[in-house]
């Protein structure tokens, strides 16, 4: 059994490998309960500064395992900065403890610092394959490992703590400004896996509540209508993971705001 949070599907690409038995984070949150019985448990999810995104952390506040194996598997794009180490002190934090932590490096599909063409032409240096077999070959194994992290590591969370002190909620929510060019398709409604968009006059209108940042509606938009407010690589490209269908982000993410998505890869 493996959860998974995702805005491009890089994380569901790689929890696909993993389990046959795969559940979304944003779906099952609302449930009651969330007690979870299986001989292996993982959680698959992107880093956003180096720290699982929120919703994964209230899930796993909420959440009881009982498992004779937890893992966790971070996707990431650049820095992981200690990553495994701050989901370790997290897990601790609400009472947990995992067995093996690594992560995987992928397309960094962060718009203000990069270029999503010059990413995709990266990729296959990233050997993200290559590293999801050898997680995969682990965790098939059970084996007992958390990725070393080290103080250069360290200190880029430090670093990154610093400079987005101070950044506030408000600032959060106007992230993202939706254009004229939309044409009121829905994809944004239903791939945001905290339902902060709706339609209202066919046009996208996104609330911001409970935003995690995901990206998944400026990068799925069909007609490229949403715009950072910040400035972006380039704006005019955009990324989803090859190897996963629009349709696998929807049922993964949809709140059920709006019905009339009609967009498909
Ligand atoms: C808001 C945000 C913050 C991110 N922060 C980091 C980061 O600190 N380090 C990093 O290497 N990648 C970072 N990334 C890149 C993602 O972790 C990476 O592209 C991930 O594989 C995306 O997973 P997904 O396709 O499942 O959504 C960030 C992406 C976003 C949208
Ligand atoms: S996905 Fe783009 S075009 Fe479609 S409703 Fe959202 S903003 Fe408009
Ligand atoms: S509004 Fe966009 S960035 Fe925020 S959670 Fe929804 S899809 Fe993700």
């Amino acid at each position: 059994m493996v959860f998974y949070f995702t805005g491009t599907g890089n994380s569901l690409y790689v929890a696909k490998q993993l389990d046959e038995t795969r559940i979304s984070i944003p779906q099952v949150i609302h449930l009651e309960g969330l007690t979870f019985e299986e001989e292996s448990i993982g959680v698959v999810c992107p880093v956003y500064g180096h720290e699982m995104p929120g919703m994964v952390k209230e899930f796993l506040q909420k959440a009881r395992f009982k498992t004779d194996y937890f893992y966790l598997v971070h996707t990431y794009g650049n820095i992981h900065g200690g990553a495994a180490e701050l989901a370790e002190q997290f897990l601790a934090s609400c009472g947990k403890k995992a067995d093996y932590i690594n992560t995987v490096l992928m397309v960094d599909n962060f718009l203000p610092a990069f270029d999503m063409e010059e990413q995709l032409a990266s990729e296959p240096g990233k050997k993200a394959e290559e590293h999801i077999a050898a997680i995969k070959a682990d965790i098939d194994s059970r084996r007992k490992y958390r990725q070393p992290v080290t103080e250069k590591d360290r200190s880029w969370h430090r670093v990154f703590l610093e400079r987005s002190a101070g950044a506030s909620e408000g600032q959060r929510r106007s992230l993202y400004r939706i254009t004229e060019e939309c044409i009121g398709c829905g994809v944004c409604t239903r791939v945001c896996p905290a339902g902060c968009i709706r339609l209202e006059n066919q046009m996208a209108v996104n609330t911001g509540e409970n935003c995690q940042v995901c990206m998944a509606c400026i990068h799925h938009c069909p007609e490229n209508a949403i715009r950072l407010t910040i400035p972006e690589k380039n704006p005019d490209a955009r990324y989803h993971n090859g190897h996963i269908r629009l349709t696998e982000i929807v049922a993964a993410n949809d709140q059920g705001i709006t019905v009339s998505a009609q967009h498909t890869y």
